[in-house]
């Protein structure tokens, strides 16, 4: 498996495999505008040329913030979403990062499983984050 850069040549790609695994996905637009920041990255998890995850963040002074993470439904439980946090932690860390923040649905314990495993914890609560009906665990995982 490649962990490497998204590019603007892979969203047609990233975009199916976000109708695949969300059902609000984010568009090429979206996608394309994420891009064009100099605050964000982007990248995707690449298995025999095929796209099978992808991850992103944005920086704002010295912390970050995931904006997304997503494993094609077939890919799933091999490791592909711990490669793409594997990277993304490193890079937090050569970039002096003080922590890693992100939101996710109180009802997604498999996503909360995941980021639990690499050191987040749950620091609160943004009560009817999700189309004002669910509400959002805050996790953050420290750096030293
Ligand atoms: C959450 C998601 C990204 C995980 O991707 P993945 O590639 O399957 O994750 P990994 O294989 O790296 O999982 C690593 C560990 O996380 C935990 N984990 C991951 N998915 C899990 C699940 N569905 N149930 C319980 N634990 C889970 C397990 O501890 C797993 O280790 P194991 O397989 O040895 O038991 C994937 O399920 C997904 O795309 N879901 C839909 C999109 C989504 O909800 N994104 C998160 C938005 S906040």
């Amino acid at each position: 498996m490649l962990i490497r850069n998204m590019t603007a040549d892979d969203i047609d790609e990233v975009v199916k495999l976000e109708t695949a695994c969300f059902t609000h996905p984010w568009t090429k637009n979206m996608f394309l505008g994420e891009l064009a920041q100099t605050t964000t990255t982007y990248m995707v998890a690449e298995q025999d040329g095929k796209i099978v995850g992808y991850m992103g963040m944005y920086q704002a002074a010295d912390e970050g913030n995931v904006t997304n993470i997503a494993v094609l439904p077939e890919y799933r439980r091999q490791g592909i979403a711990s490669a793409l946090l594997n990277s993304f932690i490193n890079l937090c860390i050569d970039k002096k990062l003080c922590f890693l923040t992100l939101e996710v649905r109180k009802s997604n314990t498999g996503a909360i499983s995941l980021y639990k495993k690499f050191g987040f914890t749950e620091v609160g609560l943004r009560p009817k984050y999700y189309d004002n009906t669910e509400d959002a665990i805050l996790m953050t995982r420290y750096f030293d």
